[in-house]
């Protein structure tokens, strides 16, 4: 199987997809240090550097394409200009190669709030677009903390793959034991077609789960991820010793004696102290017995201040990586400034892996089968 890399990085899909055994032959991406990165640990890769709107008509045949599109018009940390932001149309981008290149599969990553800025409509645009050129999309909202890495990252993951027939749907992003916990009324709609909801109909933020076609979707809240795998922490991927330079001075420590102790977790998050006494992020110290908040690109985020062994200091280049899941060396020939914006950037390895694996691997189930199941027949008894 071959796969194509869009706003590639340096390289998150990439990695996921040699685990994979499947051969990423092109990539893009317009960002300077990132097109190094990914030069120097993927020389086999034809990599363009430049904005991929030059580029379309060159993208080769592929079966999968893979992308974490540009946050920024979405993200909950940069500025909430939505949808009319013309980076937006950046995304337009991937609907034109995708109906150019007619790939099997596709994969996309973005942040969480794209489930319900503007009540969702921003969304629900995506997804109709996506849905409406032959492709049955399914979505989910995943957390890094599931697949073995200490961050609380969420992020949303959309896949797709081409079909022309709705009777052939079967959701691969939903595993048999998550089926379990949903109401089997809801989870019967998911496979009734005449139940779904059209995208102009549409309201209000979108659930962590659902799947599109046609220009219809329906969606499910999923409490759990019965496919998480144990949990890691903080102190676990921390380096030994550290250089000086990552430590803090005098003035935390005064910024410390003015703080409040709060010693409680906030999604996984260990919060030693802050400003206010509450869970709230701001000037906050965290511990490392829980897992890092969120790594972003935004410069503020490396300069948290963690308290580590009776110390206070930053997250180290070499932290961040292995936080995200990446080799310590990844961005090697970049300055240390540096690597903290591309790693914060980047999509985990192993969440996206997990949600490549179940759709270009698995079969998912259908109807049938799930009714058919005891476990099925047991939890539908109890509604
Ligand atoms: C969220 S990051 C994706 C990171 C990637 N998934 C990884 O694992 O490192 C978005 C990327 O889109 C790139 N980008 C932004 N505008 C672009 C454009 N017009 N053409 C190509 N790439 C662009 C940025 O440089 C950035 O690396």
């Amino acid at each position: 199987m071959k796969a194509i890399e869009l706003f590639a990085g340096i390289g998150g899909f990439r990695l996921a997809c040699d685990e994979l055994g499947i051969d990423t032959i092109w990539a893009n991406d317009i960002d300077n240090n990132a097109s190094k990165v990914y030069r120097q640990n993927f020389p086999e890769t034809i990599h363009v550097q430049d904005d991929i709107n030059a580029h379309i008509s060159e993208v080769p045949d592929h079966d999968l394409l893979t992308g974490g599109f540009p946050c920024q018009p979405f993200s909950s940390a940069g500025k909430k200009l939505g949808i009319n932001d013309v980076r937006g149309t950046l995304f337009a981008s991937i609907v034109e190669i995708i109906n150019l290149k007619q790939p099997q599969f596709f994969v996309l990553e973005n942040v969480k709030r794209l489930l319900s800025m503007d009540s969702g409509s921003h969304f629900s645009t995506i997804l109709n677009a996506l849905s409406s050129i032959g492709y049955f999309i399914e979505w989910r909202l995943l957390n890094a903390s599931d697949f073995g890495l200490p961050q609380n990252r969420e992020r949303v993951i959309i896949t797709g793959y081409r079909t022309n027939n709705i009777k052939e749907i079967t959701p691969k992003l939903l595993p048999k034991n998550d089926t379990l916990n949903i109401n089997h009324l809801s989870l019967k709609k998911v496979y009734d077609f005449s139940q779904w909801i059209d995208f102009s109909k549409h309201k209000s933020k979108f659930k962590i789960w659902g799947c599109a076609y046609d220009g219809k979707f329906i969606d499910i809240d999923i409490k759990e991820f019965s496919m998480a795998l144990p949990p890691k922490y903080l102190y676990e991927v921390l380096e030994k010793n550290p250089d000086n330079s990552f430590f803090f001075n005098e003035d935390t420590k005064k910024r410390i004696e003015e703080s409040i102790e709060v010693n409680r977790y906030y999604n996984g998050v260990e919060i030693r102290y802050n400003q206010k006494g509450g869970a709230r992020m701001g000037y906050s110290i965290f511990g490392v017995k829980g897992v890092a908040p969120t790594l972003t690109s935004s410069t503020s985020r490396h300069y948290e201040r963690y308290e580590i062994d009776g110390s206070y200091r930053r997250l180290t280049n070499i932290e961040y990586a292995r936080i995200q899941g990446f080799s310590d060396n990844h961005c090697r020939n970049i300055s240390v400034y540096d690597q903290y914006v591309l790693f914060g950037n980047a999509v985990p390895p192993a969440l996206v892996k997990w949600a490549i694996n179940q759709l270009t691997n698995t079969k998912g189930l259908s109807l049938d089968q799930l009714e058919n199941t005891d476990d099925f027949k047991l939890t539908a008894s109890s509604y």
